[in-house]
């Protein structure tokens, strides 16, 4: 990227994040599958600390976005640039080297079956790092405590573990490097209500505690008005808009309008007024990462909201 010219500041967004806050530049995307073109010229710039949403209809190319992010599309043109560096330009290494730095939690979940969920969390360690057995487990047992998990399951399969379970494990995993940024793609997905406003609250509490920045695929409104600070629209290959809730509110655009001025959307305008609410056991998990793990004990969070 070193020498691509400098990206143009946001259309939206008069004031620009100065060039240190800006954690993942996407400028011009393209991509294709066959004859189907999906993103024509995708912009957009994500601020390190920031939850920023991601919504579109089925199908506009949310999830081939995450993938292009993280290097798993080779986009068809355009550039991308994450934590300063140009994804298209790595060598293996420093490809490793960033990767090392973001979690993923991807739409389908994709924990490994065939192993237990603390073997799932400990996959990335190995893969980074050499670690004698009793630290790896160490380790797992924390991010466990950290999502909210009772430390019983680690020793589980993901078939053995309820969908919000395995949410929590897949964050778990997200989270296994420490990463600066995590990727979610529909983290709330087939969550009843009040463990996806858990599973919200849980990824604002990793943010305000951690300074994670949070990339956030979502068709869930309410998650939407609970937890993110902006949200970027796509549709017909674009960036329709990116921008606070309210802006997008003033939006005039035919989706957009629907979306969030639906009866669903009203509803989760409507339900905002009341906050989800941390737990007991989110608040010690909170105050353990805050203090670098320090009595962080296996059961903060035992009760399983998913
Ligand atoms: N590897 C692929 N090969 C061919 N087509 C693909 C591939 N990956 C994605 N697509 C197509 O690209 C389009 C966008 O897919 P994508 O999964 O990004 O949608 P999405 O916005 O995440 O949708 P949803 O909200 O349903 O998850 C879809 O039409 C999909 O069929
Ligand atoms: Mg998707």
């Amino acid at each position: 990227m070193a020498d691509a010219p400098p990206a143009p500041p946001p259309a939206d967004d008069k004031a620009g994040p100065s060039a240190d806050d800006v954690v993942i530049r996407v400028t011009g995307l393209k991509n294709s599958f066959g004859a189907q073109v999906v993103h024509k010229d995708v912009n957009l710039e994500v601020r390190r600390g920031e939850i920023l949403g991601v919504v579109g209809g089925s199908g506009t190319g949310k999830s081939v976005l995450m993938r292009s992010i993280i290097g798993l599309q080779t986009p068809d043109g355009g550039d991308i640039e994450v934590l300063g560096e140009n994804v298209a330009n790595l060598d293996d290494d420093a490809a490793k080297d960033l990767r090392r730095r973001w979690g993923v939690l991807f739409q389908n979940g994709a924990l490994f079956s065939s192993l237990t969920v603390a073997e799932n969390i400990e996959a990335p360690l190995r893969e980074f790092f050499t670690l004698d057995q009793m630290l790896m487990d160490e380790i797992a047992s924390y991010k466990i405590a950290m999502v909210g998990l009772p430390d019983i399951a680690g020793m589980k399969f993901p078939s053995e573990l309820s969908g919000g379970m395995r949410k929590r494990a897949g964050l778990a995993r997200a989270l296994a490097l420490d990463p600066e940024l995590l990727f979610l793609d529909e983290p709330t997905a087939g969550l009843d209500p009040i463990g996806a406003a858990a599973f919200d609250e849980l990824i604002k509490l990793m943010r305000d505690t951690v300074g994670l920045t949070v990339f956030l695929v979502t068709h869930d409104l309410d998650t939407l008005y609970a937890i993110c600070d902006r949200v970027a629209v796509l549709g017909d290959g674009v960036m329709l808009k990116v921008g606070t809730i309210p802006e997008l509110l003033e939006f005039d655009h035919p989706w957009v309008r629907e979306y969030f001025s639906g009866p669903r959307g009203r509803a989760a305008a409507a339900t905002d007024a009341i906050e989800p609410k941390a737990t007991d056991a989110d608040r010690d998990a909170a105050r353990a990462i805050e203090a670098g793990g320090e009595g962080l004990t296996a059961d903060a969070g035992v009760e399983e909201r998913g």
